[in-house]
């Protein structure tokens, strides 16, 4: 899935991945049971491939910096205009930066970098504690969750948390994306650098027609905590 299958997607709208409700994860994992709103403050989220995902502005909504990466336009200003948030644009070496400050309605700064995820350094992910993968990893074919993982390890520090989510089904019932990923292959891809822990499993298959129409006959979402040793 090279940037110009996603670039075209958007033009189409063809985002049937955009969730229009906020995934369920997130408030179970980031809500003030799991993460108390004071200790928020010190705490920043990367998304990667993050296109105009909801949850990012609930994060923002919530206390947390927020950091995209996206390769098209589309989905960035899509993101800034939907929430109504005044942006100011930096270029910035293989990115153009889009920037919503801090306001006083309690929403904290929000960038997204325009750009290949690929072309990260980890200068830009200063300040980053979290990760957020939610139809990232899987939205990439093997060959490329195998860089997209070992992108991930050399970007970060000890320390930084990931929730990563994905989607486990028959591979020869349909074609992704999104791609089915197994637990062994994430142990596979991260447990070397990272430690691995499993948060929850669910058949989530009689809550998505789209699968159903495509005949798969079971679908796991899987919730992962990854952290870098
Ligand atoms: C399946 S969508 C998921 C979007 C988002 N995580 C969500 O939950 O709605 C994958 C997104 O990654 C973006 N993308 C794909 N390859 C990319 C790359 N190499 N660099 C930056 N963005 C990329 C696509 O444009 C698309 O918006």
């Amino acid at each position: 899935m090279e940037q110009a299958f996603w670039l075209q997607r958007w033009q189409k709208g063809e985002t049937g991945f955009h969730q229009d409700s906020l995934n369920p994860h997130l408030k179970y994992y980031y809500d003030d049971k799991a993460v108390p709103l004071e200790e928020r403050k010190a705490l920043k989220v990367f998304v990667p491939l993050c296109g105009k995902s909801l949850d990012m502005y609930w994060l923002s909504q919530n206390g947390y910096e927020v950091l995209g990466v996206e390769c098209s336009p589309i989905a960035v200003v899509d993101f800034f205009k939907n929430h109504q948030l005044e942006y100011q644009l930096v270029e910035s070496g293989n990115f153009t930066r889009y920037i919503a400050e801090e306001d006083n309605e309690g929403r904290r700064r929000i960038e997204i970098l325009l750009g290949d995820f690929f072309d990260l350094s980890p200068k830009d992910l200063e300040g980053v504690t979290e990760i957020y993968d939610r139809a990232s990893m899987i939205a990439l074919p093997e060959e490329m969750r195998l860089q997209y993982s070992q992108k991930m390890m050399q970007l970060q520090r000890p320390g930084m948390r990931t929730l990563l989510i994905t989607l486990t089904y028959p591979q020869a019932e349909t074609a992704g994306p999104p791609f089915s990923v197994t637990e062994e292959e994430v142990r596979e891809f991260y447990s070397k650098h990272f430690k691995v822990e499993k948060l929850r499993a669910k058949d989530i298959l009689a809550e998505e027609p789209r699968f159903q129409q495509r005949g798969v006959s079971s679908l796991i979402e899987t919730a992962y905590k990854l952290t870098r040793n």
